[in-house]
């Protein structure tokens, strides 16, 4: 279904880490849609190597940052305009994680090292990647930036702990630097609420295939695929979508605005 809405565009995409991550399917469409980009992960989770597949198949340059760190993410912007031979119209923000999660903490015992490092990794980069892209001036006019997003920034799913507080932050830096940047560059900032999806990041929540299978019951178009949510990010990097801002997405089949659905009630 590619139109070429990206031709000539240039990004940076975060977030790939094997061919189920959501980053994965933006960098494919991305290329499908006639964009050029470099990919970033962190450098610890490049020893999978999983990333140098998507690589090739992308053409695309690997230029390894750690999020949460300041110089790493300028040496990501230096290296991407000098390799894709100018400033960048898009970037894709797809990070997350929470060691509480992944050490099954439960919400009343959270270790606070660990929620300050899932802030750190999952909310705090986002304002590092337009904080120093600002600075950098990294971004071309009427560019534009996304973050993924969870609906637990709103409502409460248990399961969810340290991470519904950094998704809620997460949204509100899409807000507050939209403003900013909106003023600055006309570069749009925003996330995209996704529906739950199974990627490594998403099958390490607890109860997560149960919570897939309701959600996919409530939605009345079901759970949105990775798939999808790559066609609806590549459609908010195109011109097609110029004036849209400070926004946070539902991207997740109708369950944001579902009370409760025939399917669910008949058991
Ligand atoms: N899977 C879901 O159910 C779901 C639903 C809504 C939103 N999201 C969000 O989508 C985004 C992408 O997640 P995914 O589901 O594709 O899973 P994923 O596990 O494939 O991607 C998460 C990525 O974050 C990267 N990362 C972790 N720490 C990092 C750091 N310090 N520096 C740089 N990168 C780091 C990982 O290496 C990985 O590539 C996340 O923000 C996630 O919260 C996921």
């Amino acid at each position: 279904m590619a139109n070429g809405i990206l031709q000539g565009k240039r990004g940076i995409i975060s977030g790939a880490l094997d061919e189920n991550s959501i980053a994965w399917k933006v960098a494919m469409k991305a290329k499908a849609e006639g964009a050029t980009f470099t990919l970033t992960n962190a450098p610890i989770a490049m020893r999978m190597g999983e990333i140098n597949k998507l690589a090739d198949a992308c053409e695309a340059e690997i230029i390894p940052a750690d999020a949460t760190s300041i110089e790493e993410i300028e040496n990501l912007y230096t290296k991407s305009i000098d390799v894709l031979g100018g400033k960048v119209d898009f970037v894709l923000h797809s990070i997350g994680m929470s060691p509480n999660i992944r050490k099954g903490r439960p919400y009343g015992d959270l270790n606070y090292d660990w929620f300050l490092k899932s802030i750190d990794v999952s909310a705090l980069s986002f304002h590092k990647f337009l904080q120093v892209a600002e600075k950098m001036d990294a971004i071309n006019e009427w560019g534009s930036v996304v973050a993924l997003s969870y609906m637990a920034a709103q409502r409460t799913f248990p399961f969810y702990t340290d991470m519904a507080e950094a998704k809620a932050m997460l949204e509100s830096i899409a807000r507050s630097y939209g403003y900013r940047y909106g003023k600055a560059k006309n570069v749009r900032v925003n996330t995209v609420s996704q529906s739950p999806t199974k990627t490594t990041a998403g099958s390490g929540i607890g109860g997560f295939d149960k919570f897939y299978d309701f959600a996919e019951k409530m939605s009345p178009l079901g759970n949105a695929s990775a798939d999808d949510c790559a066609n609806y990010v590549v459609m908010m990097f195109s011109d097609y979508t110029r004036m849209v801002t400070m926004q946070n997405l539902f991207h997740d089949g109708g369950f944001s605005m579902i009370g409760v659905s025939e399917e669910l009630l008949q058991g």
